[in-house]
């Protein structure tokens, strides 16, 4: 693994236009469903990222071909040689859970490692489990990898998958993934909203799958005999986008933001509004325009539409130089804080109670080094080394290149200072 590093010099304000890539967090469940639809299946709008890679292998191990080629990929899943998810590829990036769903569906059984743990905090799959016993799978434990049965079929039921911190996003992509093949009609209680699973509810309908209720929490879903491959466009990325509005925030900056869905982000201008900070939108996107002082604000973080738990550390960042205090509440992933004690090294005001974080905003950010410690989290770094004073080294941007797609390069573009070295 390449240990390259960030160097910024800030202050600066960023000013002109960048185009938001494919969402990685709908294509990966995506790629995962064309395992339901045997055959040639090309997918667009697909970042150019290390977790897409990983995704690749992880089907490649198990008999598909893949061949990504500058934004669209070709996954070709004719034949399942071996319904495997490797405790090596799991481990490293979660969505690799996602293929046990279609798995099950399509072969009848699976074998997939359970993820490991995550700088985020535990991220447990019972709901993923819950959902797929009550399609009729027999699932048991076995060193480390979930061992997945479902002899005589799945059969459709109604299904409740709320989970202590509300619904769960991959655990509906699991479970739709695999309702859609089931006998009959399954009935999904509580399942995620977030775009990204609605776009891969629209993704299986273009596959042949039945599904009503699309974009609320509950799905109907009448089980067809096989699907049919596609080619079809994910979404663009609203998690990209967003650390992008707060890049322009943090540094009085005034961004056009092309291929964005602003209908996506509706929680996150709210809060930019009430930070005084305008962003209208625009015929393929929106315009963000920043200057004077930032005004304090409250954040929680919620199941969509409420604001994104993904968007929680950069607009931490953007909120240190706010002219007052605001409180940021995590209630997603209540130990996601891993960037307040980097934050703290450059300056920022940060103190914790539980799962609130009080931020009170500082006259200016002071460059330091600081530690990448998971994806958003880096991408909070980012954004507040860009208001910076002086030079900011981030260490192990491996995390970032994960999820962002020539981020430097981008930011470059419109006037930012980054350097990548490899060390
Ligand atoms: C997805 C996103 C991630 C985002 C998260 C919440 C991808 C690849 N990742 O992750 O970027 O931060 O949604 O929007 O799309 N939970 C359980 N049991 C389960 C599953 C989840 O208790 O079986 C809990 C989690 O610990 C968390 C909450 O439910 O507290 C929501 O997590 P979930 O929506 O499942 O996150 P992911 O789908 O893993």
């Amino acid at each position: 693994m390449a240990l390259d590093i960030f160097k910024i010099t800030g202050p600066v304000s960023l000013a002109g236009a960048v185009t938001i890539s494919g969402s990685k967090n709908a294509a990966l469940p995506i790629m995962a469903a064309t395992i339901l639809a045997p055959g040639k299946n090309t997918l667009l709008g697909i970042p150019n990222l290390s977790d897409i890679s990983v995704m690749c292998k992880l089907m490649e191990d198990m008999g598909c071909k893949t061949n990504a080629d500058g934004g669209s990929i070709a996954i070709d899943t004719t034949n399942i040689e071996k319904p495997f998810g490797d405790y090596e590829i799991v481990r490293k990036m979660r969505a690799g859970v996602c293929v046990l769903g279609p798995l099950l569906a399509r072969q009848g059984r699976a074998e997939v490692s359970m993820p490991g743990g995550c700088a985020i905090g535990y991220r447990p799959v019972d709901i993923h489990l819950r959902g797929l016993q009550e399609l009729g799978a027999k699932i048991e434990l076995k060193n480390g990898y979930i061992v997945a049965h479902a002899n005589g079929g799945l059969k459709g039921t109604n299904i409740f998958l709320g989970g202590p911190f509300g619904s769960s996003v991959l655990a509906t992509a699991n479970v739709l993934s695999a309702a859609v093949l089931a006998k009959g009609k399954t009935v999904i209680e509580s399942a995620a909203c977030e775009p990204e699973v609605t776009d891969l509810a629209n993704c299986l309908v273009k596959m042949g799958a039945k599904i009503s209720g699309i974009g609320s929490p509950q799905l109907t879903i009448h089980g067809v005999k096989h699907l049919n491959p596609v080619e079809y466009t994910v979404i663009p990325d609203r998690i990209e986008a967003g650390t992008f509005l707060a890049a322009a925030a943090i540094t009085k900056g005034k961004l056009k933001l092309k291929n964005c869905r602003l209908e996506h982000l509706m929680a996150v201008v709210d809060k930019l509004r009430s930070m005084n900070i305008p962003v209208e939108e625009t015929q393929d996107g929106c315009e963000i325009s920043s200057n004077g002082r930032i005004q304090p604000t409250d954040i929680t973080t919620l199941p969509y539409p409420g604001f994104p738990t993904d968007l929680q550390a950069q607009f931490m960042a953007v909120l240190c130089l706010a002219n007052g205090n605001s409180v940021i509440t995590e209630k997603i992933f209540p130990d996601r804080f891993m960037h307040i004690a980097e934050l703290s090294r450059m300056a920022a005001n940060l103190r914790k109670e539980g799962p609130h974080v009080i931020v009170s905003g500082v006259e200016k950010l002071i460059a330091a080094p600081v530690m990448a410690s998971d994806l958003r989290a880096s991408a909070a770094l980012v954004v507040a080394a860009l208001a910076a004073y002086g030079q900011t080294v981030v260490n192990r941007v491996y995390h970032i290149d994960r999820g962002y797609e020539k981020i430097e390069e981008k930011l470059n573009a419109v006037g930012a200072k980054i350097e990548r070295q490899s060390v």
